[in-house]
């Protein structure tokens, strides 16, 4: 067993990872791809009015940040970091792709289709209009498309679904 645990984030965890990590680099996830799909009833919304956040579904690639975290540190911030994610997401283990092109096996927190809290695809529109009407224990749904939206653009990733959901709500909280 080594000595470090890798965690692929692809969400708050980017922007917000809260958690102890030897080094953190640009990585990319194959097989999957990054969509506002997943409810949110305890950061970005409610149980009786939910706010969107991201999960994966089965797709190409998904571009985001993995975190080398100590074993030892892993091991005591694991209840706080499944707490955190506590909301549908099961933790899998994935191989991740660091930027020099080394492949490491690593583990991401995943939201499958049909957990409790899942709402699926809806037309971009919709989608845009959930998110900028709602906020919870965390704060605005917006802002949480917005750090995203700008730490992808820190990390030169492309991701057409959340820039297309950033300009959408960016029109609708103007208009
Ligand atoms: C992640 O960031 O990797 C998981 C989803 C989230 O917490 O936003």
């Amino acid at each position: 067993m080594t000595d470090s645990v890798w965690l692929f984030g692809y969400g708050s965890l980017i922007w917000r990872p809260e958690l102890p990590h030897r080094r953190a680099e640009p990585a990319t996830i194959r097989g999957y791809e990054r969509r506002f799909w997943q409810g949110s009833h305890d950061h970005r919304g409610w149980p009786h009015s939910p706010g969107r956040v991201v999960t994966l579904v089965p797709g190409t690639h998904c571009q985001g940040v993995a975190f080398e975290i100590d074993r030892l540190v892993w091991n005591t911030e694991l209840e706080r970091l499944d707490h955190r994610e506590k909301n549908g997401y099961e933790r899998i283990d994935l191989p991740i792709e660091l930027a020099e092109g080394l492949s490491v096996d690593g583990v991401v927190y995943f939201a499958p289709e049909h957990n409790f809290a899942y709402l699926g695809d809806a037309p971009a529109l919709e989608i845009a209009e959930q998110i900028a009407s709602s906020e919870g224990p965390s704060g605005h749904n917006a802002d949480y498309l917005f750090e995203l939206a700008e730490a992808l653009r820190q990390l030169d990733a492309h991701d057409a679904h959340v820039f297309e959901l950033e300009q959408l709500v960016k029109q609708l909280k103007t208009s």
